[in-house]
């Protein structure tokens, strides 16, 4: 048979995780096994995208590439994607990690002058050019540690000019690093401290004029919103993702972080496309996001680690009840400073206990399919788009095993 040519020939892969799930965009937890894995595999690329996979003596056979790569013996994972991170920042707030240590918590350091409030003033300080620079230094450090894609928040500016600022930053950042970004806005992370007496005038700028300027520029795919005591109501939450919802933004919203107060009932009700955090999730949230069959738990399992809190999101309960979950850094200056979801997928295997594969589908598969894009993306099939990661792993085991190591790197067409 004459060989069929292709740009690249991706060799040398001891274990191909194809996380392929045929026609079904999520899978069950107890169904991951069933993903089709392939020893001493390779990969067929042409024009950016799969063409074939298979057995590496198979594919020689059939396939002549314009350049052979080699893998070098590793696992062939999807190009990682990051499912929920905050890049927009153009500070640190190292200092905020001292007073954690001495026994502060989030909300005793917010009410110091640190937590949200602190990298709003460092990003309004900030021009464009310099923000920018920040966010190309973070999505930098994302694609060191495997990230191929990931969904980027503002929220850090709470001004029209400085919201809009951030998500320009986001797009610039994206095109100079070649990280594909899912822009969120999130203008309801926080009220800033110039509407501190008057909430309800801030929803009502957010809904009058800043969702709606940046659904005209273009500049975000999905709103979200910060549902907490001491952040948004619910009220002024549904005002705001109603708003949202109208423009024809998508809903991604923060909920159950510290203390319940029926966001994910409120969030599965919109059709958001994830709750996340979900560390105290009720048995009603369960309930609704059972229901709902498509609103994905997002988990974000090093941040109670970060903030030194006990309890984590009921992940084994959510996976045994069918909700499809994604498992990201939150990688943000302040309750998680990692841009590295290998690190994510250990404090998932340790404080969720996930399996490695569990982990893996929800930093790839599921991750892709929550920000819309499941039909090219977080699997490795013909027709989806030839960016990979490669795991320097004996086998899958070892993913999440060791920490404060980096076994990923990125391999895009
Ligand atoms: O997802 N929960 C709200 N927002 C971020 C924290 C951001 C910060 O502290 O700067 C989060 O954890
Ligand atoms: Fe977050």
């Amino acid at each position: 048979m004459a060989l069929q040519h292709c740009d690249f020939l991706l060799t040398g892969i001891r274990e191909l995780h194809t996380m392929d799930a045929g026609s079904v965009g999520v899978i069950a937890a107890a169904d991951l096994e069933s993903l089709p894995v392939i020893r001493d595999a390779a990969v067929a690329v042409l024009d950016g995208k799969v063409s074939a996979l298979g057995p590496e003596p198979e594919l020689r056979s059939q396939w002549q590439g314009k350049e052979v790569v080699d893998c070098g013996g590793g696992l062939l994972v999807p190009g990682l994607v990051d499912a929920h991170t905050h890049p927009a920042f153009a500070a640190e707030r190292a200092e905020e990690f001292d007073w954690r240590a001495q026994g502060l918590s989030y909300l005793e350091i917010a009410e110091r002058g640190g937590g949200i409030l602190s990298s709003v003033r460092a990003v309004r300080q900030a021009s464009e050019v310099e923000l920018t620079a920040k966010v190309i230094s973070h999505f930098q450090r994302m694609q060191a540690h495997g990230t191929v894609a990931c969904e980027a928040k503002s929220g850090y500016g709470l001004s029209l000019e400085d919201e809009l600022k951030s998500l320009r930053a986001i797009r610039a950042a994206s095109t100079a690093t070649g990280m594909e970004v899912f822009p969120t806005f999130l203008g309801a992370h926080m009220v800033p401290e110039e509407y501190a007496n008057q909430k309800d005038q801030y929803v009502e700028l957010l809904c009058q004029e800043v969702l709606p300027a940046v659904w005209e520029q273009g500049l975000a795919r999905a709103a979200d919103v910060f549902i907490e005591e001491h952040a948004f109501s619910l009220l002024r939450a549904e005002r705001y993702l109603n708003s949202a919802r109208d423009l024809g933004f998508a809903l991604r919203v923060h909920s159950d972080q510290f203390v319940n107060v029926g966001g994910t009932e409120l969030a599965v009700s919109l059709g958001a496309e994830c709750v996340d955090h979900l560390e105290t999730l009720s048995d009603a949230g369960l309930d609704a996001l059972v229901t709902s069959g498509k609103t994905c738990a997002g988990l974000l399992p090093a941040v109670p680690h970060y903030l030194r809190q006990d309890a984590d999101a009921p992940a084994q309960k959510l996976l045994k009840a069918g909700v499809p979950w994604f498992v990201a850094t939150d990688f943000n200056p302040g309750s998680c400073y990692t841009a590295s979801l290998p690190e994510a997928a250990h404090f998932a295997r340790i404080r969720l206990k996930m399996t490695a594969l569990e982990a893996l589908a929800g930093m790839t598969l599921h991750a892709a399919q929550s920000l819309g894009a499941g039909d090219r993306l977080g699997r490795i099939a013909p027709g989806y788009e030839a960016r990979f990661t490669v795991l320097d792993l004996p086998d899958l085991c070892h993913f999440g095993y060791g920490f404060g190591e980096n076994p990923a790197r990125i391999w895009c067409a």
